[in-house]
């Protein structure tokens, strides 16, 4: 895509990706794309904000060249060391090495490690300003949005805050960067929220800071690293961000997400039992099948909704292995409080529930009720199956 001027002068510089299968090598976004968003800003003082992944090079440099000479570049902000916004940096110091790099004291150890850059390398702290003429930035610390070296930077003269990975979202541009042009607005918040499920969740605290920080800041513009520039209305992204983030303290929806997995049907059939349950109640339920259903979509689910049921068989002794990955990915994301409830199906010994006792605890989430069963479940037991979801349900509502 050609460079966008969002504000006289101001630019965005960005890629967009629709063939990177897995973002951070993890979550995928084949479907979906996601963009880099870079902004230059050309000033009696040129600067780049945030650049991009090393990819599609040749794009990125040819946007700025339409627009200045890039050996003549005065600063590169570099909010956020992770490569998909820093992996161009290599390049550009070759193209521009006089270049300063405006960067919090944690980057700097990055630089080195990451580039091996140690040159032209300025610290800026919280508050500090630079002037580039008619514009002026200001730089917040924003420690662990995403990561520790974290910051955002503020563009005084159209109230634009360049906020990095903080309000962003996957979703690749359909020819249009912003929310008031935006012909699928559903789309970009669905994406945002797997995205700050994946990404960013685990930091809900620090995020939560951020946001209050930034509190009093007049901001016109959200300018993120990936996603749409909020130029409409800001504050919408702000508050959903805020939203989610205050799940982290484990107050969220009532709500039901129900994981299964099922070898050959049996705990499928109990699965469907139960959902019928559930749903009896009026009670909201999201069902993924989690050997078919990558967790990057699932891990959203679970953030909203204030209860779990788990459908798995026994396989060999355990928890079957795609209800255990979700579950390990739940650890890792600090998915918080659940009440949640089992049922599943074995051969002979059993071992899931046991195995997924243990999952249990080290998540701190509540295990409330359980259903296990030898084989193909029959109509009693489909009917006791029922009974349960609906028993959990009631539960999760606070009615028992
Ligand atoms: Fe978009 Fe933490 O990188």
């Amino acid at each position: 895509m050609p460079a966008i001027e969002i504000r006289p002068d101001i630019y965005w510089i960005g890629v967009n990706d629709r063939t990177t299968d897995l973002f951070e090598g993890l979550w995928p976004i084949s479907k979906e794309g996601v963009s880099y968003n870079a902004y230059l800003i050309n000033d009696a003082k040129t600067a780049i904000i945030d650049l991009a992944k090393a990819f599609k090079t040749d794009e990125f440099f040819n946007q700025i060249h339409s627009i200045t000479d890039i050996s003549n570049l005065d600063y590169v902000v570099v909010n956020h060391l992770e490569p998909d916004h820093s992996g161009v940096l290599c390049m550009l110091r070759k193209l521009a090495p006089k270049t300063t790099i405006l960067c919090s004291e944690k980057a700097v150890e990055m630089l080195k490690n990451f580039y091996g850059i140690q040159e032209n390398v300025r610290i800026v702290r919280d508050g500090e300003s630079v002037s580039l003429g008619r514009h002026e930035l200001q730089f917040f610390m924003t420690p662990f949005v995403h990561w520790p070296e974290t910051m955002m930077t503020y563009e005084k003269k159209d109230g634009i805050l360049f906020s990095c990975d903080g309000f962003g979202g996957y979703g690749a541009f359909v020819g249009n960067i912003f929310d008031d042009t935006c012909k699928n607005p559903d789309f970009y918040e669905r994406e945002s929220l797997r995205y700050y499920v994946n990404i960013v969740s685990k930091f809900s605290g620090p995020v939560l800071k951020a946001i209050d920080k930034l509190t009093g800041l007049p901001i016109q513009v959200i300018a993120p690293s990936h996603g749409l520039i909020w130029r409409k209305d800001p504050g919408h992204i702000i508050r959903l961000y805020q939203t989610w983030a205050g799940y982290a303290g484990g107050d969220c929806k009532p709500g039901v997400t129900l994981v299964y997995g099922s070898m050959y049907g049996n705990t499928e059939k109990m699965m469907n039992a139960v959902a019928q349950g559930i749903s009896k109640t009026g009670l909201d339920v999201e069902i993924f099948d989690a050997a078919r259903t990558h967790v990057s979509y699932i891990l959203p689910s679970l953030w909203l909704r204030n209860s779990v049921m788990i459908g798995a068989p026994t396989y060999e002794g355990n928890l079957f292995p795609p209800v255990a990955n979700v579950l390990e990915k739940a650890l890792i994301k600090r998915i918080p409080s659940k009440k949640t409830a089992y049922f599943g199906s074995y051969g002979w010994n059993g071992g899931a529930f046991r195995n997924l006792k243990q999952y249990i605890e080290s998540l701190k989430w509540e295990m409330t009720d359980q259903l296990t069963f030898c084989g193909d479940p029959d109509d009693p037991t489909l009917k006791q199956g029922e009974l349960f979801g609906t028993r959990f349900a009631n539960l999760t509502l606070e009615k028992v």
